[in-house]
């Protein structure tokens, strides 16, 4: 197959789908890689590297989409809102598209697709199964986010993360509080831990206590969390506004003896929940910081605005929305390995291009085919109806 990696349209996103470290096993497997000029500069990866890799640089996106049978891009559809119109005249039937789409925040952008007869696969459907975790683009993307958002506090807040006994007298360590405990926050209290802070963590889950704490956080409870804040996915699910209430009164106690907090607590496809009200900012320490990394859908902080620096009582917000495009280099080294090991499901043993729905990872990415919507989960955002026939005597 000819699989081909575009630049990426999406404004300043500086990562590429694949990197040229990929291309040998993919060209030993048969299959030709076509790049678009100048796709990995961003990342690190010139031209160059690509073509020493076996790879083939094409000058336009118009004969990197022509030529290619399989496009792989970073975002696409929903998550490319920006450049979407201008690609959907480049598609053509029963081309492929694997990319992270934003098919529940943005799923007309979905329906656009498919009526261009294209099959759209979104890496982020990739189910938080053992047999997917090589493919889990959400948690090689978040891990990049939280490692970047504590760099970001300590490059925010005037004193050190470390403690230091010096001729010069003692400093006392800083105090970083990582609300949310999934795969951002655990990095980020492993790195704000690194770099010598004493790092306080909250989660509603209450099974990743024992994580947190492995990580040397001290884990901070409210009363009543439990395991049914937890679904059967392992994501959190969404709870009662009373519980809520007495969280945010937490939050704001411990925020108050921090120097940076760093929010990371998301329920998929839902808006973020919001744990630090304005008051809980106004009792924070003057100089401290908060980054919010749920920003793009409302924010854990009341007072984020996404990709905005808000100074407020002293204390500065940040709501920075694409992390891992900072990052370029090794966010795309892990994102490609994701999706070239998703690229694997969709041949059979002798490299035949086989879309096998029996198989629930390739099922469950699959969001267009045939001209319709085939996803439930984005067909239940557009309020379509489901898919699967009725049971018998239903
Ligand atoms: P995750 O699902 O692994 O973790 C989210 C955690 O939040 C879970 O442990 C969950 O139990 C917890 N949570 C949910 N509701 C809560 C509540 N009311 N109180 C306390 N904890 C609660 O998600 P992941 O992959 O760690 O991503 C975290 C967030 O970071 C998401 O909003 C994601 O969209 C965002 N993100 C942001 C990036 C950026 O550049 N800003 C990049 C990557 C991810």
């Amino acid at each position: 197959m000819r699989i081909g990696v575009p630049k990426e349209a999406f404004t300043a996103d500086r990562r590429v789908a694949l990197v040229p470290g990929l291309l040998p096993a993919l060209v030993k497997n048969g299959h030709e890689v076509l790049i678009e000029e100048g796709a990995g500069l961003a990342a690190g990866h010139p031209d160059e590297r690509y073509r020493d890799k076996g790879g083939q640089v094409v000058a336009s996106r118009d004969e990197l989409f022509e030529k290619s049978e399989i496009v792989t891009t970073v975002r696409f559809a929903g998550a490319a809102r920006d450049s979407l119109a201008d690609d959907l005249k480049r598609l053509r039937e029963g081309q492929i598209v694997i990319a992270m789409t934003d098919p529940l925040g943005e799923p007309a952008a979905a329906k656009e697709v498919a009526a261009t007869g294209a099959v759209l696969f979104g890496m982020e459907l990739v189910p938080r199964i053992t047999r997917a975790q090589s493919m889990d683009v959400l948690s090689s993307q978040a891990l990049v986010a939280g490692y970047k958002a504590v760099v970001l506090a300590a490059n925010e807040v005037p004193r050190l993360f470390s403690m230091e006994m010096t001729a010069a007298g003692t400093l006392a360590p800083a105090h970083v509080f990582v609300i949310g405990a999934g795969v951002a926050g655990l990095k980020a209290i492993a790195t704000a831990k690194r770099l010598g802070a004493v790092v306080h963590a909250y989660d509603v889950r209450d099974a990743v206590a024992e994580q947190i704490q492995s990580l040397g956080g001290k884990f901070v409870t409210v009363d009543a969390s439990s395991d049914a804040a937890e679904d059967s996915g392992g994501y959190a699910r969404e709870m009662g506004e009373e519980f809520l209430t007495r969280q945010r009164a937490k939050m704001a106690e411990v925020s108050a003896k921090c120097d940076a907090v760093i929010t990371t607590a998301a329920i998929p496809g839902k808006p973020s929940p919001l744990l630090l009200t304005a008051d809980g900012v106004a009792g924070m320490r003057p100089a401290s910081v908060i980054i919010d990394l749920a920003a793009e859908r409302g924010g854990n902080c009341e007072l984020t605005r996404a990709d905005e620096r808000v100074v407020e009582h002293g204390v500065t917000i940040l709501g920075p929305t694409n992390l891992p495009s900072e990052m370029a280099g090794h966010a795309s080294q892990m994102y490609g390995k994701n999706l070239t090991n998703f690229l694997e499901l969709l041949f059979d043993g002798e490299g035949a291009l086989d879309l096998d729905t029996d198989d629930e990872i390739v099922k469950a990415c699959m969001i267009t085919r045939d001209n319709e919507v085939v996803n439930e989960r984005t067909r239940e955002s557009l309020g379509l109806p489901s898919e699967k026939p009725e049971a018998e005597g239903a």
